[in-house]
């Protein structure tokens, strides 16, 4: 067996850039900010021992790219995530598609396409800036039919398809830039864009049809308890939200209201948000060390004796100062009863950053590899 100090050597030798990274075709249907290149949990999982009988766990799992890589070492995993949107994507990523998916997809599609009975909008704040008329009838004529399945793991697969089109659809200029500009779409246009992003995702589940199971939660992180997990953790891989970077409530905001979700409640709980830090009695690092502390002490509770914690992080500024969050993560995992074994640092490819974050600092992100020993 390889020993401990081997085993950091290797991993401290291996290239974390993977600057030739390709973003996979399951992973590029839906936008999700910040989430991980598959390669690092990919990376972590096959060298990384594991102890028996025991899952991988991602308590912020976004987009779900760790659950996915753990599917495909054949391990269980469980993730965690506050923002509905994220945990419809790995729901769906992780599930079996039903071999009905395409044919249900394409007849609400030729529903839609023929629909003739009036529209009942839903009230969602200032939705006539950011929605043309005959869009906003076009999403809500998808959504009823779509809420009609009665199987709901197509119906998610469905949503999620709803879920990849909402920018695209609206006037915002972009899924980074919060700008209305002109749009030329029209009812038609949305039902054949929800179309061909079903057909994007049948064919990337075809060849990503994956048993292990993966159980997904929707849940605010910090009240995470033993019964929410039920087993050993062996393996925490993931990248936590930090002061001041990406705001995942605003980023997903239009699309939670239409899916019938409250995009202000989730914005309450997100860690590192940056209006709570903006306002007036603003959150300070010391509120993200003391969120930092106590995950870390309930992961730390929650993992298998010898299991490795992983958390990739970047630096933020608050008002000017830079805040070392990868030295916050180290030191919370120490009080927590974890030892750190490791810093790594890695460099980001400039394209892949999905916003313009001048004020945060993202040329650079560290992996922390902590162990209950
Ligand atoms: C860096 S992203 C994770 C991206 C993920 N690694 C991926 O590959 O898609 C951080 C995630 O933390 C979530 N988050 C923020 N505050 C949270 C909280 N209090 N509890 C659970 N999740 C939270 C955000 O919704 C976001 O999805």
């Amino acid at each position: 067996m390889i020993s401990e100090d081997n085993l950091m050597k290797e991993l401290i030798s291996l290239d974390w850039d993977f600057s030739d990274s390709k973003t996979e075709s399951l992973h590029s249907i839906h936008p999700y900010p910040a989430k991980f290149i598959p390669e690092i949990p990919r990376c972590l999982i096959q060298n990384l021992p594991i102890p028996s009988n025991t899952i991988i766990l991602d308590p912020f799992c976004g987009s779900g790219v760790t659950l996915v890589e753990s599917q495909r070492a054949g391990i269980e995993s469980i993730g965690i995530d506050l923002n509905p949107i994220a945990t419809l994507l790995s729901t769906v990523k992780t599930q079996e598609l039903s071999p009905q998916f395409l044919e249900i997809a394409l007849k609400v599609f030729s529903k839609c396409a023929t629909y003739k009975k009036g529209v009942i909008i839903p009230p969602i704040p200032n939705l006539d800036h950011w929605f043309k008329k005959s869009v906003q009838e076009g999403i809500t004529i998808l959504l009823t039919e779509i809420n009609k399945i009665k199987d709901e793991r197509i119906a998610n697969a469905l949503r999620f398809c709803v879920s990849s089109i909402i920018v695209r659809v609206s006037n915002q200029e972009s899924d980074t830039r919060y700008a209305a500009v002109e749009n030329h779409l029209e009812r038609n246009d949305v039902f054949s864009l929800f179309k061909l992003s079903a057909e994007k995702l049948w064919n990337a589940k075809m060849h990503n049809q994956l048993e292990v199971p993966s159980r997904i939660i929707n849940k605010d992180s910090l009240q995470l308890t033993k019964a929410d997990i039920g087993k050993k953790v062996g393996l925490v891989i993931t990248s936590p939200p930090y002061p001041n970077a990406y705001e995942y409530w605003l980023y997903h905001k239009y699309r939670m209201w239409w899916l019938g979700f409250d995009p202000l409640e989730v914005k309450e709980s997100e860690i590192g948000a940056r209006a709570h830090y903006f306002k007036k009695n603003h959150q300070t690092a010391d509120d993200f060390i003391i969120q930092m502390e106590k995950l870390l002490r309930s992961l730390a509770s929650l993992c298998a004796k010898g299991a490795f914690v992983c958390f990739v992080i970047g630096q933020s500024k608050i008002h000017g100062e830079i805040i070392e969050n990868e030295k916050i993560i180290a030191n919370a995992a120490l009080k927590g009863g974890l030892t750190h074994i490791a810093t790594i640092k890695r460099m980001i490819r400039s394209g892949r950053k999905s916003f313009n974050l001048s004020h945060a600092r993202i040329k650079e992100e560290f992996i922390v590899i902590l162990q209950k020993q």
